[in-house]
């Protein structure tokens, strides 16, 4: 990629051949050399200058907000530091997180350092290691949920630097894109039935099983031999019985229906969603220590769990091999550009994928 720029500080970007005339951008991170004749002439700018950017391209946020302050941006190069790995993203998976944090939901809880580079999942190759990385070399294929302790410089770029304990070797079954789908809602969903307690057995409730999380909670329980109900729209209905799970529409009436299918009441309910799910749970549970919920707080008061996924290389490993095996598959619903993240972001509030939203970046 280069940019071109006059005297008057107006210039052109040119990508793979490619000439913008208004790039959004001024890139950092630069290298200034004279531009040859011949280059004059591609771009239209007569007396300029060749800048070449050296840095990467990612999505930015400069202030918090909607998709709208999402734009496409060059940005410097991560430092790696010790305990990380420097990942050439191959696609970014995205998560309803992303735009919670993006818009400021969660300020009071973790800092954010403008400007922001959203996203927290990860496919790639390994381009760098810290210093006292042993675990992987240049050019091994990861993934990752690459959490940090604030909010900065995250997946939706060319180039992330991410903390070792975050990682896991790819899945050689999976695809880039199904690969960055799997680490965060993957994770989510197998903390979440260790959580209940999920067993052999057992009949539990998934609240929302066609989402990103859903999907990988309602095959989670079927292959540790429980018994899945899971809430959707009808036109999912068909999916998640190939997912092995009873599938009842969500809504008034849902305790009922679920009755009819469990007139017993159910062991366990893993919760995506909040409100009207935590109240019918709370009616159907025979024991309420076994709703876990990542949706609504009123679980922790009701004697179940209020959880937060944590980042774990053990059990992302785990969900890694269970997706070799054959045992866990990733739904990728859509898959956009980096440059339409402000897109995928649209997308994941309307609430409707059937699975994960994933950017494919290089
Ligand atoms: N605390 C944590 O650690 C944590 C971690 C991950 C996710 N979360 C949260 O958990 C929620 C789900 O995340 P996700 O990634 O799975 O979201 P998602 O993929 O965007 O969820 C989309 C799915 O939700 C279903 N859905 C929408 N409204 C529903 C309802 N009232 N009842 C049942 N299903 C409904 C849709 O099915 P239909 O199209 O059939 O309606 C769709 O398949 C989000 O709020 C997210 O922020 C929290």
């Amino acid at each position: 990629m280069a940019y071109y720029e006059d005297a008057q500080g107006g210039g052109v970007l040119v990508h793979a051949g490619v000439v913008s005339p208004h790039p959004p951008v001024r890139p950092t991170g630069l290298l200034i050399v004279d531009l040859p004749p011949v280059e004059q002439v591609a771009t239209g700018i007569a007396t300029a200058r060749l800048v070449v950017a050296v840095g990467m391209r990612a999505i930015i946020q400069e202030q918090y907000g909607g998709p709208d302050v999402l734009t496409l941006a060059e940005r410097p190069d991560p430092k790696v530091a010790p305990g990380e790995l420097l990942i050439r993203v191959k696609s970014a998976g995205v998560n309803p997180v992303d735009w919670k944090l993006g818009a400021g939901y969660l300020d009071s809880m973790m800092e954010a350092r403008f400007p922001i580079i959203p996203g927290w999942d990860v496919s790639g190759v390994v381009e760098a290691v810290g210093l006292d990385v042993h675990e992987y070399r240049v050019g091994d294929e990861v993934i990752g949920y690459a959490r940090k302790d604030w909010v900065a410089n995250g997946t939706y770029a060319e180039l992330v630097a991410a903390n070792v304990r975050h990682i896991a070797a790819k899945p050689r079954a999976l695809d880039w894109n199904e690969a960055a789908g799997l680490p965060l809602a993957g994770l989510t969903a197998y903390q979440m039935l260790d959580r209940a307690r999920i067993a052999e057995g057992d009949t539990v409730v998934v609240h929302a099983a066609a989402g990103g999380v859903g999907t990988f909670a309602t095959q989670l329980a079927v292959a540790r031999g429980a018994r899945v109900i899971g809430t959707a729209s009808e036109r999912n209905h068909d999916f998640l019985r190939e997912l092995g799970a009873e599938p009842v529409t969500y809504g008034d009436g849902l305790v009922e229906r679920v009755r009819a299918l469990a007139p017993e009441g159910i062991d366990a309910a893993v919760d995506c969603v909040g409100g009207e799910s935590i109240d019918a749970s709370r009616e159907l549970l025979k024991d309420l220590s076994r709703l876990v919920s990542v949706a609504d707080p009123r679980a922790e008061e009701l004697g179940g769990a209020s959880m937060w996924v944590r980042p774990s290389a053990a059990d992302l490993t785990e969900l890694s091999r269970l997706a070799d095996a054959g045992e866990l598959r990733v739904f990728v619903d859509r898959v956009l550009p980096l440059e339409e993240a402000a897109e995928a972001w649209r997308l994941s509030q309307e609430g409707r994928a059937r699975g994960k939203i994933v950017l494919s970046v290089s």
